[in-house]
């Protein structure tokens, strides 16, 4: 009977937990799924815009924080990363870079 308590407690207290770490998985995944209109399926470029699949992280990320800062001389991809937080590419960068 001791540990009944203890369980709830534990449930209780990671339940926000997981539910918050699936939720922003699937925030970022529905981010990165408005990439591939340009970046080509599975971050797999099809023509000139570069591929993001596979390509290291910190690359990425330093690429997309120079494009939204103005940095690094863009066509279109300014307007699309002044539209996210620096965590938001952060997550971005690691999404595209564990895809294969
Ligand atoms: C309308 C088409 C379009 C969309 C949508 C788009 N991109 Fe891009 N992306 C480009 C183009 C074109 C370039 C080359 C730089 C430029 O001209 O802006 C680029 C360059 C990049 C680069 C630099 C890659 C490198 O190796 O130099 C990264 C990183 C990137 N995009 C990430 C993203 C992410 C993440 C998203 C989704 C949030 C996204 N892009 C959405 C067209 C697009």
């Amino acid at each position: 009977m001791q540990k009944m308590p203890c369980l709830a407690l534990a449930t209780l207290v990671a339940l926000p937990w997981a539910m918050a770490v699936q939720a922003s998985d699937l925030h970022i995944k529905i981010i990165a799924s408005t990439c591939l209109n340009c970046h080509g399926p599975g971050g797999h470029s099809l023509g000139a815009v570069p591929s993001l699949a596979g390509q290291d992280r910190e690359h990425l990320r330093t690429a997309m924080l120079e494009q939204k800062s103005g940095a690094r001389e863009t066509t279109v991809m300014r307007k699309y990363m002044n539209g996210y937080k620096d965590e938001e590419i952060a997550q971005l960068a690691e999404y595209f870079s564990k895809l294969k």
